[in-house]
């Protein structure tokens, strides 16, 4: 049976949920040698930078158990180069393309966002909000609320009204919760978790840091929990919002999580690095999963976990809702479980 896997970007459409994750596919032509572009729901970009940057001194990437640091620092040649060169190949086959911005003050975003408000072939625009803020100590826009809510409505503001304008979160918070309904609040059409959450690895040979920058950014399998906890806790505080849910997603199955979670996009990262396919085989074997499921419509599936008890061990059937009496039933939005069980 074959399954409608068509999902929307707020009022977007895309043919199916799967995304490459910003900074992991360049502006995809590398990726285009291994197969057409259209097949995924879309590209997203590396984060675009007003001017261009050579990125950070190496090494930048660093190996760890189950997961990938990295240090690269937004290497690429500026938006000039980019709307030159890179979007118009995009556009000219096609290929949806979520652009990707990062920048330094609230003032550069909103002229990278002035920059691609008429260029042809942006399907939506995510805000790297993981960037640090030079006119606040450096501190990063997506730990605080007000700072990443000003980044987002001047981004909001400049953009095009049908171009959606998606905030990317940061884990390394307190509370998500209070920086995606700032980012909301700003204008966001929708919400993307998790960016990297900064770590660090020493070589026990060299007794120095594996990375030049000494600290990184953390990808891969080891961060798929911290992701499926954002999605979670996201969703269930704002269920109208569309998320993007990235973060060591290897297999269908990891894509599913994230989409019972409460995603309706998925991007992959850390995975293309060892499978330049990964794309199109997770989109097929997450297809072959909802379907051995009875799923008709991936949108079925988006949010399910939070109508299910928690535990159990009954598979889901489309055709069975849980009971609404159950034990455990409408325990989990809002997060306060998670605090509990921490406890
Ligand atoms: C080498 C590398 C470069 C990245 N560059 C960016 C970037 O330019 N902008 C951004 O928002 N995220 C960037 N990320 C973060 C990814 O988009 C993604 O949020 C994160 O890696 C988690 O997904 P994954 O585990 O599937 O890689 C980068 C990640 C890696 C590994």
């Amino acid at each position: 049976m074959s399954v409608d896997m068509r999902t929307y970007l707020a009022h977007v459409e895309l043919a199916n949920p799967i995304t490459t994750a910003a900074g992991c596919a360049s502006s995809g032509r590398e990726l285009s040698q291994f197969f057409d572009l259209n097949r995924i729901g879309a590209l997203v970009t590396r984060s675009i930078t007003m001017a261009p940057r050579a990125g950070r001194p190496t090494p930048r990437m660093a190996e760890t158990p189950s997961g990938l640091l990295n240090a690269v620092g937004l290497q690429g040649p500026g938006i000039d180069a980019f709307l030159d060169r890179e979007l118009p190949w995009l556009a000219h086959r096609g290929v949806r393309t979520v652009v990707s911005i990062g920048g330094g003050t609230v003032n550069e975003y909103g002229a990278l966002a002035r920059r691609l408000t008429d260029a042809p072939g942006v399907t939506a625009v995510e805000v790297n909000l993981a960037c640090p803020n030079i006119e606040d100590r450096g501190r990063v826009f997506a730990r605080d609320g007000a700072a990443a809510a000003e980044v987002v409505s001047s981004v909001r503001a400049l953009m095009r009204y049908d171009v959606p304008v998606i905030a990317k979160l940061s884990p390394d918070v307190a509370d998500i919760v209070a920086v995606a309904r700032a980012c909301v609040d700003g204008g966001a059409d929708a919400l993307s978790m998790i960016n990297t959450p900064v770590g660090m690895s020493i070589d026990t040979e060299t007794l120095r840091p594996a990375l030049a920058a000494v600290t990184g950014g953390l990808s891969g399998p080891a961060v798929r929990p911290l992701a499926v906890r954002c999605v979670w806790q996201v969703y269930a505080a704002l269920p109208g919002v569309p998320i993007v849910g990235v973060g060591g997603v290897l297999t269908g199955r990891d894509a599913f999580e994230l989409i019972l979670a409460g995603a309706c996009v998925v991007g992959v990262g850390t995975a293309l690095f060892h499978d330049p396919y990964a794309c199109l085989r997770i989109l097929r074997e997450l297809e072959e999963l909802l379907s051995a499921r009875g799923f008709q419509r991936l949108a079925d599936a988006v949010g399910l976990a939070h109508h299910h008890p928690p535990g159990g061990g009954t598979r889901h059937r489309p055709d069975v809702l849980p009971d609404p009496g159950a034990p455990g039933f409408g325990a989990a939005p809002g997060g306060s479980d998670l605090e509990e069980s921490s406890l």
